[in-house]
């Protein structure tokens, strides 16, 4: 099994997450201080002690599979990370039609995320590898709440005041 070529794509495809992770932990400081509303700072405050939990999981998860933790990079997660620098020098600070960017920006960077982590589940699941299923899952659920958590911000205040701005 280690050396076929579908543990090769679960391998590739772990060390994609790993850098995408990896820069998330710096990219999210940044998020946070632009920021308009203390709700979505505090939200992505907290998903970046989360992230920072995930690195570690993927680190484990690399020494249960006995491979080496190495990133490669993630050329999505350094768009939509590039997208997120974007929104946030294209809109005003203090408002909350740049809250509505960020989250925009940090949805779709979830949505990767949670399409990673469902697809490192399902491979691991396949092959086996149980222990690393079950971090991989406990992963994939924090990011599924980081985005529930960020729709329920959008729809319940942020959007409707970016409208009256
Ligand atoms: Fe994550």
């Amino acid at each position: 099994m280690k050396n076929s070529k579908f543990h090769q794509l679960f391998i590739q495809e772990l060390q994609d997450i790993y850098w995408a992770e990896k820069n998330l932990v710096k990219a999210l400081p940044k998020m946070k201080r632009a920021a308009t509303s203390t709700g979505l700072a505090e939200a992505i405050g907290s998903h970046l002690e989360e992230t920072k939990e995930h690195v570690n999981r993927l680190e484990e998860v690399f020494e249960l599979l006995g491979e080496k933790a190495q990133a490669k990079k993630c050329e999505a997660m350094e768009g939509l990370i590039a997208e997120g620098t974007s929104v946030v020098e294209d809109t005003e600070s203090d408002t909350m039609v740049r809250d509505a960017g960020v989250i925009i920006a940090s949805q779709k960077i979830e949505h990767y995320e949670i399409a990673s982590y469902g697809s490192l589940v399902a491979l691991a699941m396949k092959m086996e590898h149980n222990d690393a299923a079950k971090l991989l899952s406990k992963t994939l659920e924090e990011e599924k709440k980081a985005d529930e958590l960020l729709t329920q911000l959008a729809e319940s205040e942020i959007n409707e005041q970016a409208a009256q701005e």
